[in-house]
């Protein structure tokens, strides 16, 4: 079964946050705990959600924080505390770190190389005429969709501290936020770019944009600058 596996590792990934000591549904965590766990930077309990080397969880929709933009990481950050972008999981965990930590994290995470895991598609591309490939391509003038990759970069790559990568993120992770912006959760985008062009596409739409740009391969290099 395909619903099955996802389930149970989320829920074991949730115990094991708890164990390190958070509380992602619950009351703000001490920040001094995140800085005495063992670990120079402080990211020991973000590792339990996405990994040690960054990578992210694909199928638990844990976004991959290695080599994205250290600017852009800090604005999420600071989006998820003040409710910017509204989510349960990463409110708590941002809410609890102070402006310096969540600036050393970020630059942390920005420097980390890409994940060796990652260079390689989870997934296989699909055709260059497919509905999603068309979208990420050339996007949609009649509903005033532009193409993804003209702010996002060729396949996706990422460009500079405000177009993030998409690339080495996971189909779920992207239609998830796809759905946010369409729902309003996540209104944090600079002059609502996101919000306009996700209110525009179907969930067939978000489903095949998803999974095109998830199929695409990460090169070492990662962003370009
Ligand atoms: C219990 C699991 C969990 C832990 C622990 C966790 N995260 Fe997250 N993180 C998530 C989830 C889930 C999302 C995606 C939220 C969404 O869909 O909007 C996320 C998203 C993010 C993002 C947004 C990435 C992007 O591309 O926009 C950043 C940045 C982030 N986390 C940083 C951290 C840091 C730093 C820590 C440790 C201090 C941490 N997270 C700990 C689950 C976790
Ligand atoms: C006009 C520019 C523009 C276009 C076109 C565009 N985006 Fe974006 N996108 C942005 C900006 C800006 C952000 C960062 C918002 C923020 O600061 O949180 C973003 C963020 C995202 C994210 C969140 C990534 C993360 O790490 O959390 C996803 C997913 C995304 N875009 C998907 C798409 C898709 C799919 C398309 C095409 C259908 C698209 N975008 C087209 C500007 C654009």
């Amino acid at each position: 079964m395909r619903t099955a596996a996802p389930f149970a590792r989320l829920a074991g990934m949730f115990a094991s946050a708890l164990l390190l000591g958070w509380s992602p549904l619950g009351a703000a965590v001490d920040a001094s705990t995140l800085a005495n766990l063992g670990d120079a930077h402080g990211v020991a309990p973000c590792a339990s959600c996405h990994g040690a080397d960054g990578a992210g969880q694909a199928a638990a929709g844990f976004p991959r924080l290695a080599g994205l933009n250290g600017a852009y990481l800090r604005k999420q950050l600071d989006d998820f505390a003040s409710g910017a972008r509204e989510n349960a999981v990463m409110k708590p965990i941002a809410t609890a770190l102070d402006a310096d930590e969540r600036k050393a994290i970020s630059d942390y995470y920005a420097k980390l190389p890409i994940p060796a895991v990652l260079a390689k598609p989870a997934t296989e591309n699909s055709k260059d005429d497919s509905p999603g490939a068309l979208l990420a391509t050339r996007g949609r003038w009649s509903q005033q969709v532009p193409g993804c990759e003209q702010c996002h970069g060729p396949g996706g790559v990422g460009v500079g501290e405000h177009f993030p990568p998409l690339a080495g993120q996971s189909d779920v992770y992207i239609r998830n936020q796809l759905k946010a912006w369409k729902q309003g959760t996540r209104h944090n985008d600079p002059l609502d770019l996101m919000k306009h062009l996700s209110a525009a596409l179907s969930d067939n739409d978000i489903d095949e944009v998803s999974a095109w740009f998830a199929a695409q391969p990460l090169s070492a290099r990662g962003a370009t600058p």
